[in-house]
């Protein structure tokens, strides 16, 4: 089992392996507390980095400070050819909700979290997390774009980030960014075979030559969204080409443009096996043209 050597993408310049790992499914129930079980959550990202994977998605709010915790305890001193990604933007309350922090002077403490827990002097990428329309976002919350862009711009001058990605970003707003000169280091974004509103999204990072990078690649852990790998069809093409499920699932995300990254999120080493799996192999054209459809 490897993690699809041979295929790599750069990321603020550097390789890393298309299939990577998100860090949200180890804090407990909700992305809340500690984990459900500590030494397995541990187990899993060791696991991960012994499959080559390079490329670990992960927030201080998540946990929060859990997800962070456990990779620092888990793989700190870290390898080389590891790269972190992080999201500044939110918080979390003490129930459990999330909360925008989407103030410059928020971004800015956000990150200086992250670099204490993830015990680094810059981390190498992070995320601006815009809120969607899904969050209530208080008036003073509703900062311009332009602001938060030049914050992040001034982190990343400093050296205490090494890019500057989005996270929740229209086509439309990733491209006034880059008319407005942000160097995008990567673009985060909801999407998988079920579910492609964010399409156009993709199409400007493949037109661009900017890593998308799509959450939820299996429909996530939240009751609420469509999971892949209970659709007809995914569960057909599984059964005719003898993957599981849910590599057809992320081998079709990897075939769908060369500029896609993987972060699948699991708490299981036996998923994260076979999550990695699928980064070693392809989908036939006849299968690829039928999930295509689902669209
Ligand atoms: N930028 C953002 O706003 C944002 C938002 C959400 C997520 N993210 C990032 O994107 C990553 C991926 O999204 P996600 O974790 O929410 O959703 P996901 O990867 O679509 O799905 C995670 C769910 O799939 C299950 N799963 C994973 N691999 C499996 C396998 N091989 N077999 C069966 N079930 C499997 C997990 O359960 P088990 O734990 O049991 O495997 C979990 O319930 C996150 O981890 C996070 O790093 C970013």
């Amino acid at each position: 089992m490897t993690a699809n050597e041979n295929m790599t993408v750069d990321l603020v310049g550097r390789p890393v392996h298309r299939v990577g790992f998100g860090a949200m499914q180890l804090p407990g129930p909700g992305v809340f507390g500690p984990p459900r079980d500590r030494d397995a959550a541990l187990a899993v990202l060791r696991r991960a980095v012994e499959l080559g994977v390079n490329h670990v998605d992960t927030a201080q709010y998540y946990g929060p400070d859990v997800s962070n915790e456990l990779i620092r305890t888990a793989l700190h001193p870290y390898p080389d050819d590891l790269v972190l990604v992080s999201k500044v933007g939110a918080l979390r309350d003490d129930a459990g909700n999330w909360i925008p922090a989407q103030r410059p002077e928020e971004l800015r403490a956000g990150v200086e979290a992250n670099l204490a827990s993830l015990a680094v002097e810059r981390v190498d990428v992070v995320n601006l997390r815009r809120m969607d329309a899904g969050h209530a976002v208080p008036a003073e919350q509703q900062v311009s774009f332009d602001d938060q862009a030049a914050a992040m711009t001034a982190l990343r001058d400093e050296g205490l980030i090494g890019g500057v990605g989005l996270s929740n970003v229209s086509a439309e707003e990733l491209q006034a960014a880059l008319d407005g000169g942000l160097d995008v280091a990567c673009v985060q974004n909801p999407y998988n075979v079920l579910s492609r509103d964010d399409e156009p999204t993709l199409r400007l990072c493949a037109e661009r030559g900017i890593p998308y990078v799509p959450f939820f690649p299996l429909g996530s852990a939240f009751e609420h969204m469509p999971k892949v790998t209970e659709h007809p069809t995914v569960i057909a093409a599984a059964q005719q080409t003898g993957m599981s499920a849910v590599q057809v699932g992320l081998a079709w995300l990897l075939a769908r443009d060369a500029s896609v990254l993987l972060i699948p999120g699991t708490s299981s080493v036996a998923h994260l096996e076979e999550n990695c799996g699928a980064g070693a192999v392809t989908l036939p054209e006849g299968v690829l043209g039928r999930l295509d459809l689902l669209g």
